[in-house]
């Protein structure tokens, strides 16, 4: 199975640190940070994982890990969706993505139709928020309905690429990637499940530190 990372970005939370590198390739304890997502498709069934990434990047993702994967490059960090576009005609199917910044302790088993995961949080305001009773999410609301994050692991069918198509950039001038998943939950066509074991992202020094503590405990 073929799996896609999505690793661009500007990193603008973690300051400095990402000043002259990616995000993801930092230390989360003893590892770069983009082993973690690596780790999770693999763990799913993944044999083949494309990296997207920004241009001036590209080079540390190879020169870190070789020629196992496939590189592509989202020119400008126009969004989430905006890299996943990278990954038309490279997946097929069914196929997971997962943001190069999620950190999770379990693995998954690869589910039969598009799925999200959703988990709790305490900062309901800095992720996209499901709300049960709507069936639909709202990115980093003002007034949370619920505290159920979205977390970064998603699975999509091969109608992901016309969906895309359909985007027009939000209110920050992105590509949302909530946007993508209110359309297959408005049609009936995705799943929505607890993800299993503990979940972290790692774009803020606070989520950052909690997930090398987590990655530190498990060593
Ligand atoms: O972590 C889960 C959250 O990730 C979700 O709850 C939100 O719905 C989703 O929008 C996203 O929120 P963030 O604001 O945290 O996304 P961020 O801009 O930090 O980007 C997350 C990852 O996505 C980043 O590590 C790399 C990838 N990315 C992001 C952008 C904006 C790209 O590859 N290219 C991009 O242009």
């Amino acid at each position: 199975m073929r799996g896609v990372i999505l690793a661009g970005g500007r990193g603008t939370r973690l300051g400095d640190t990402t000043r002259v590198t990616n995000k993801h390739l930092l230390p989360v304890y003893d590892r770069p940070m983009i082993y973690q997502p690596i780790a999770t498709l693999k763990a799913m069934g993944c044999t083949d994982i494309l990296i997207v990434t920004g241009g001036e990047n590209v080079g540390g993702f190879a020169q870190l890990l070789g020629s196992g994967f496939t590189y592509r490059v989202q020119d400008r960090p126009d969004g989430i969706a905006g890299a996943l576009a990278q990954a038309e005609g490279y997946v097929d199917g069914l196929f997971p993505v997962i943001l190069g910044d999620n950190y999770f302790s379990a693995s998954f088993a690869m589910p039969d139709r598009p799925t999200i995961y959703a988990a709790r949080t305490e900062r309901p305001e800095a992720f996209g928020i499901y709300d049960p009773g709507a069936g639909r999410i709202t990115e980093k609301p003002k007034d949370p309905v619920s505290d159920l994050a979205v977390t970064g692991l998603y699975v999509y069918d091969d109608r992901v690429w016309d969906v895309i198509r359909t985007l027009t950039p939000s209110a920050r001038g992105e590509l949302e990637i909530t946007d993508v998943n209110n359309w297959y939950l408005q049609h009936g066509l995705m799943d929505v499940h607890d993800a299993p074991g503990t979940w972290s992202d790692m774009g803020t020094p606070d989520s950052l530190l909690r997930a090398a503590l987590h990655v530190k405990g498990a060593a």
